[in-house]
């Protein structure tokens, strides 16, 4: 099957990756609800989308905190009352912590976990139910290679990008043959505002659209498991397969 779906949500649509990803969707007529923390942000990436179409997207903007849990069910629900032909998902926000402040300060450990595990699971749990009384849907997740094994310089974020992990293998168990498809997305180094403060060069970087086009074939072929850039995925089955007592031992 090949089938971009036709209105997608975009949860933390001002990420960088999930700009690149909109402004291709968009040049692909599909209908936006982006959804972001700041407002005044929110409004320069809706005034971006609308110069880019011509004035002729149809792009809408609903500003929320989405570490606000207990708002998460109430924020899908009158998205669906708002938009009864929603179709996809992106759910793109997240966070790099400080992993030396989440080692000394257990309530910078668990915020990190909120944002970039908890918060989509709790979004995910409505969407889910949503989408498969619809019997339709696409539902994309970004989480990261850094989730496929935990290592000393990030192991909090890996943490939670794990669990995002196989949190989706569970949901994409339980939805096959509802007609929903459920894709994890894995990035590995991307240079976005997320990772400013890295020394940003080398082969192994990609540029935020080439991980967009990535995010948007993906979509279109309700693919399971991507990395993005594809050559993650033999680089994470190596680090995978490297023995415990022998990777314990390594700095990484
Ligand atoms: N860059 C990488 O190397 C890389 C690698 C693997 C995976 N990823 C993942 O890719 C996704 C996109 O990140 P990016 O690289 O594009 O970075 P980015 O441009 O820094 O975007 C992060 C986004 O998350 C949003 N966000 C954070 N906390 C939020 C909250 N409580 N409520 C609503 N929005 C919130 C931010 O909104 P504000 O602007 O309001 O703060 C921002 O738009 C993330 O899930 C990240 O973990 C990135």
């Amino acid at each position: 099957m090949n089938a971009t779906p036709r209105r997608i949500v975009i949860f933390g649509a001002t990420s960088r990756i999930a700009t690149e990803t909109a402004r291709l969707w968009l040049a692909r007529g599909v209908h936006l609800v982006v959804v972001a923390r700041s407002p005044e942000r929110l409004r320069m990436l809706s005034d971006d989308l609308s110069i880019r179409s011509g004035g002729l997207a149809e792009v809408d903007a609903v500003a929320a905190d989405l570490e606000d849990l207990d708002a998460l069910p109430a924020l899908w629900d009158s998205l669906t009352q708002r938009f009864d032909d929603l179709d996809g998902v992106l759910i793109a926000h997240g966070n790099l912590p400080d992993q030396a402040r989440c080692e000394s300060d257990s309530q910078a450990m668990l915020r990190a976990i909120r944002v970039n595990a908890l918060s989509a699971m709790t979004l995910l749990t409505a969407i889910a139910n949503d989408f498969e009384k619809r019997k339709r849907g696409v539902i994309g997740v970004i989480g990261s290679v850094a989730g496929d094994r935990g290592r000393k310089s990030n192991y909090v974020y890996g943490a939670a990008k794990g669990m995002l992990t196989l949190f989706l293998q569970g949901l994409r168990n339980r939805l096959h043959g509802s007609g929903v498809a459920v894709v994890t997305l894995k990035p590995g180094f991307v240079i976005t505002p997320m990772t400013q403060d890295f020394e940003r060069d080398g082969l192994l970087w990609a540029r935020p659209e080439a991980v967009a086009r990535g995010i948007v074939q993906a979509f279109a072929r309700r693919r399971d498991v991507v990395y993005l850039p594809w050559f993650w995925r033999p680089i994470l089955w190596v680090i995978r397969m490297i023995p415990e007592p022998v990777f314990k031992r390594l700095s990484l």
